[in-house]
């Protein structure tokens, strides 16, 4: 029998105790990214209910790159890197977005692709759902339309769906 992906992640993924903070459990998913197996099986489930829906893959820095690399590769499409503030040379659209305490800002080329372009969003894990919030409305502001979003892990007591609400949200896991 094939193991199933959440059995997968079970068996790869790392658990830390009290990272980064006393009384928060951190799913470590690098494990999962450096298995052979792991990183092929997590990448071809993230994007199966979207294949034929996107034209680009956009991946949130930093663990969302990894995902949207591989899943571009797989399927034949190209990708876009949703940065951290101050990242990206050229100009951009920038959005906040709330952290714990204070604010952060992802920002995205203006014309990395043309508008009207289809694009699946990846990230490795949905929490607050802030950060991929952010990404749809940068999206949105080149003019493209979101195909969907894909997530590995989505800690559902956060309730980050509450910000994304008008679009597909697909997660390999809810822990
Ligand atoms: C983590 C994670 C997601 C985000 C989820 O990234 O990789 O991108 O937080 O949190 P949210 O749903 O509450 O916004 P982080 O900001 O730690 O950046 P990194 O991947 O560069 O370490």
């Amino acid at each position: 029998r094939t193991e199933s992906i959440p059995e997968l992640l079970d068996r790869l993924c790392a658990v830390v105790p009290d990272y980064p903070v006393p009384g928060v459990s951190f799913k470590d998913l690098t494990p999962v990214f450096a298995d052979a197996q792991g990183l092929r099986r997590v990448v071809d489930a993230i994007v199966e209910p979207f294949v034929g829906t996107f034209d680009v893959v956009a991946g949130l820095e930093a663990r969302g790159f990894v995902l949207a690399a591989a899943a571009a590769y797989a399927t034949g499409t190209g990708m876009l890197t949703i940065r951290k503030k101050g990242k990206l040379p050229r100009p951009v659209h920038s959005e906040d977005y709330a952290l714990e305490y204070g604010t952060a800002t992802l920002e995205l080329h203006r014309d990395d692709v043309p508008p009207g372009t289809r694009v699946l969003i990846l990230d490795d894990v949905l929490a607050t759902g802030g950060t991929v919030g952010s990404a749809v409305r940068l999206v949105e502001r080149v003019g493209c339309p979101v195909a969907g979003i894909g997530v590995v892990l989505e800690l559902e007591g956060l309730n980050g769906r509450r910000h994304l609400t008008d679009h597909l949200v697909h997660a390999l896991q809810k822990v």
